[in-house]
């Protein structure tokens, strides 16, 4: 496994529509297994194969809900008082070829962020629920009602297989605010 690169905007390359795989080989269990170690690393919750430069309909989630069962560890780092953290559960996902069906005629708003948009969170509204369709590493059909943090996160990362960004649901204005405060960041950084 190894760690990849993780493209940013303006690269051109996410904006290319990326193309469903047909071959369910060694090859694909590297790439996912290499997009887990990338997303785990940088830290995200979900991360598309073209934002590591591979225009294939493949995706990886883990939304690493806190680990009830775990025991929490006593952290000092936020100003030298001593609280609690849950570890976190890791609960991998793998998607390709991912289809959504029938989404929800009700919205829900979260703020979104992006590994190739670093920095920028901003409120984007998509169906509330969906059901997808997706195979796994295998090529094995799977289809699932989803709705929360899930629903938005898979509608996120299908967005990437598209070419599409979560700035690009933005109005213009805003856009081109994220886009300029990202300029600005990296000027300074
Ligand atoms: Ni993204």
């Amino acid at each position: 496994m190894a760690i990849r690169e993780i493209i940013e905007v303006p690269d051109p390359r996410l904006k290319v529509i990326s193309e469903p795989v047909t071959k369910f080989d060694d090859e694909l269990k590297t790439l996912v297994a290499d997009m887990f170690e990338t997303m785990y690393d940088a830290p995200g919750i979900g991360l598309a194969a073209i934002q590591v430069g591979v225009p294939q309909r493949v995706l990886v989630i883990d939304l690493q809900p806190e680990d009830p069962d775990a025991e929490p560890e006593v952290c000092t780092a936020h100003g030298g008082h001593a609280h609690s953290h849950q570890p976190l559960k890791r609960e991998p996902r793998v998607f390709i070829n991912p289809e959504i069906l029938d989404p929800s005629d009700d919205f829900s708003v979260y703020s979104e962020g992006c590994l190739s948009v670093p920095e920028i969170y901003a409120d984007v509204e998509r169906p509330a629920r969906i059901r997808a369709r997706w195979q796994d590493l295998d090529g094995k059909v799977h289809e699932e009602e989803m709705d929360g943090l899930l629903a938005t996160c898979l509608q996120h990362e299908m967005d990437h297989l598209e070419g599409i960004l979560f700035i690009d649901h933005l109005s213009r204005l805003k856009r081109q605010m994220a886009l300029k405060k990202l300029d600005k960041l990296r000027k300074t950084a």
